[in-house]
């Protein structure tokens, strides 16, 4: 029973901690998205424009108490995975602290986390060590000149290094993301799935979303999953695998198998029907879609003072239920009066 329903109100308004965390689809929310910070030493065109200034003010961050107060509260509904992500996530320089805290936890998740793999060289063993289980890296082309235009910084062999060290650290499957973007990389679609199948790297293309924080995307411009498909084609032959469950990649065998490639057609197939994500911003606001228009605040239960533990948890499951209640059927991209967020990927948390 919950505090709640112990001072009187009835358990069905507020159902006890062990009931999953269920929207209004009867979607069960497993997969729980903590952005660590907005910050990035990229500048992925896609994602944040050079001239961006927006960020959150330091302050404005969850601490590691906070962040692991709302995963503890989390993980007994039902989440399964706890997938950290930014901005870049390594930035922080307790990341390692947050993975072990987590891992930790009685019944503890899977820790995964998106990185753009620039600081992995040097954490990927610690973090493997602290508990996490698996990376995704965001990859977009492997030519040095292209990297730059498309990251406006010269690193790309730093993330080369991160993605060896993930290996090396046993952080498997290593996980590749590829944003094609047409007219600067998508001719490299094959070079990349063939360094993947070289590498052992698991890799996925994504189709790239309305986004960015430059609001430079066009439905034409994009590169589709079809494209993409088509790319692929001209070099390698692709059988898809059936059935994605609640994975936004649609699984396609490589000449035969047993390698793999994903493709995420978020735009042209949208997969919200077995979405089971929720997301926590860097700045402790609850978001039950990267394109919610409404976000669910914590940060007044997470520094309430007059709440004690118990409290705290039961408020922040309230929260949490409350932004998960509020779900819509789907993102409505491509749909009249889609409005993309106000806030950038980079703040949103990937
Ligand atoms: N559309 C699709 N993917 C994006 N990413 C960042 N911005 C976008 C976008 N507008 C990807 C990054 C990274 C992951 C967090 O999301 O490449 O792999
Ligand atoms: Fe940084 Fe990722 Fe955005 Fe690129 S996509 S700027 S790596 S947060």
């Amino acid at each position: 029973m919950t505090a709640l329903a112990a001072a009187g109100t009835t358990a069905a308004v507020l159902p006890g901690p062990l009931d999953p965390l269920v929207d209004g689809f009867g979607r069960v929310h497993r997969d729980l998205r903590v952005s660590l910070t907005d910050r990035c030493q990229l500048r992925c065109t896609y994602c944040l424009p050079e001239e961006f200034q927006d960020w959150l003010p330091g302050g404005r961050l969850l601490s590691a108490d906070e962040i692991l107060e709302v995963v503890a509260t989390a993980v007994p509904l039902g989440i399964r995975t706890v997938r950290l992500t930014g901005g870049e996530p390594l930035l922080r320089r307790d990341v390692v602290e947050i993975v072990r805290r987590i891992a930790e936890l009685p019944h503890a998740p899977e820790i995964a986390m998106t990185t753009n793999g620039l600081r992995l060289a040097g954490l990927a063993a610690d973090l493997a060590a602290a508990g996490l289980d698996r990376v995704n890296v965001s990859l977009d082309t492997l030519d040095p000149e292209t990297f730059r235009r498309m990251t406006g910084r010269d690193r790309l062999r730093d993330v080369l290094s991160g993605l060896a060290a993930a290996r090396d650290a046993g952080l498997r499957p290593v996980k590749v993301n590829a944003v094609l973007v047409r007219g600067r990389n998508e001719h490299e679609a094959p070079a990349l799935l063939r360094r993947a199948l070289v590498e052992g790297w698991s890799l996925r293309f994504i189709e790239q979303m309305p986004l960015d924080a430059g609001r430079t995307w066009s439905r034409e411009r994009m590169v589709s999953a079809e494209d993409t498909a088509a790319l692929l084609s001209e070099a390698f032959s692709l059988t898809p695998l059936a059935e994605r469950g609640s994975s936004p990649a649609e699984e396609w065998l490589v000449d035969g198998g047993p390698a793999t490639v994903g493709i995420v057609a978020s735009v042209t197939r949208p997969f919200c029907g077995d979405c089971d994500r929720v997301r926590l911003t860097a700045d402790g606001q609850v978001r039950g879609c990267l394109f919610a228009r409404h976000e669910s605040d914590l940060v007044p239960v997470l520094r309430d003072p007059a709440l004690d533990r118990r409290g705290r948890r039961h408020a922040v499951e309230a929260v949490l239920r409350g932004a998960i209640g509020r779900k819509q059927a789907g993102h409505g991209m491509g749909e009249a009066g889609f409005v993309p967020p106000l806030r950038p990927m980079s703040a949103i948390g990937g």
